[in-house]
């Protein structure tokens, strides 16, 4: 079966290729590369040992969208991950946000609509719930007020998918929302890169381990928590690409009981900075350099899964553990600083 991947050279889209082809589907990438880069290719390449065909395309040029779907037809699904995602950013530019992450999925939908075969899978993300009032949080929290241009972006996401899941009966979409995904391979072929000075967690601390950063800031030690750290839920990114296949099947053998779908990809457990930071230092044997500074605003103070929806429905469990992501983050930081 052939799958469209949009974004399919960023972080979680590279690892959800190879778990595609591990599985034996056949992937078509598109890509306009303004957060990822063509070597990707060869490092999905070295890995599943198939370079998946891959063209550069923008999706907010419609004409070239066009162009691409009347040379694939026979497209089975697609797993839409093409957008961008730095919340700080969203704020300075909200209409460059809503143009490159909502349009682009209308203009998706659009082309999606003339095919036989209508799957989509949609990055979306556990944003959508803001401070939830209830921990673990379920599938059925409310939705809160985005805080952020990006965060209303995975909301009207949603929406839209719904929308038209609802005149289409043709249509079949599902939305993950995840919790925080970290790690990389762990062949060290692909993994983060992020541009810049990073906005997350993981790759803050292991840029900081290998000397690109001075010293992580760790955000308020004051929250109502056990240590006084905000909570999270990290998984690993490989198993957040398994969770897409998963989902992907079901879509395309017709088991959904609701044409749009939505699930939570997290392990259900918390962890504090504390514990990621401690994670970080018994896998590197290494003392990490941090202050405690201010709160970030906008941060909620907890946020971990209930991921009983995805176990029994998708069957898709996480199966790695913290340590196992912290190890796999750092053996890539050193991988791509010592090239
Ligand atoms: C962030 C976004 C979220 C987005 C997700 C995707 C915010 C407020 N939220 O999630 O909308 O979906 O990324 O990538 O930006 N921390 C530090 N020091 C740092 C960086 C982070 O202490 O230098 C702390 C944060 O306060 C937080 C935790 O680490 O408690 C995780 O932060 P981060 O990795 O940025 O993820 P989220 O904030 O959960």
């Amino acid at each position: 079966m052939k799958i469209l991947v949009t974004g399919g050279l960023g972080y979680i889209g590279s690892h959800t290729v190879v778990a595609l082809q591990n599985e034996g589907y056949s992937v078509v990438i598109i890509d306009n590369l303004s957060n990822s880069s063509k070597s990707v290719l060869s490092g999905i390449e070295n890995i599943t040992g198939i370079k998946p065909q891959f063209e550069e395309l923008d999706l907010r040029d419609k004409h070239k969208l066009n162009d691409f779907f009347q040379r694939h037809q026979d497209i089975d699904g697609v797993v839409h991950f093409a957008a961008s995602k730095a919340v700080g950013e969203s704020a300075k530019k909200p209409l460059f946000y809503y143009e490159n992450n909502v349009s682009t999925l209308i203009n998706l939908l659009q082309e999606l609509k003339k095919l036989n075969h209508q799957n989509i899978i949609f990055s979306s993300s556990c944003t959508v719930y803001g401070e939830a009032e209830a921990m673990p949080i379920t599938e059925h929290a409310p939705i809160k007020p985005a805080q952020s241009p990006y965060g209303n972006t995975k909301q009207i996401g949603e929406e839209i998918l719904k929308d038209t899941c609802q005149v289409n009966s043709n249509l079949r979409a599902i939305a993950l929302r995840y919790f925080n995904p970290i790690g990389a391979h762990s062949s060290s072929y692909i993994g983060e890169l992020p541009q810049g000075e990073p906005q997350n967690l993981v790759p803050y601390i292991t840029q900081t381990a290998i000397g690109l950063r001075e010293q992580l800031s760790v955000f308020g030690n004051d929250y109502p928590t056990e240590d006084g750290t905000c909570i999270r839920d990290y998984i690993h990114v490989v198993d957040v690409a398994k969770a897409h296949v998963v989902a992907l099947s079901r879509s395309l053998k017709t088991k959904q009981t609701s044409n749009f779908e939505i699930f939570n990809i997290g392990t259900g457990k918390g962890s504090s900075v504390f514990e990621v930071i401690n994670s970080f230092e018994n896998i590197s044997n290494q003392k990490l350099n941090y202050r405690i500074v201010e709160r970030r605003q906008g941060d909620v103070i907890s946020a971990y899964a209930d991921t009983t929806k995805a176990e029994e429905i998708l069957g898709w469990s996480s199966e790695l553990s913290l340590n196992d992501a912290m190890r796999d983050a750092w053996r890539w930081e050193q991988k791509i600083r010592t090239k």
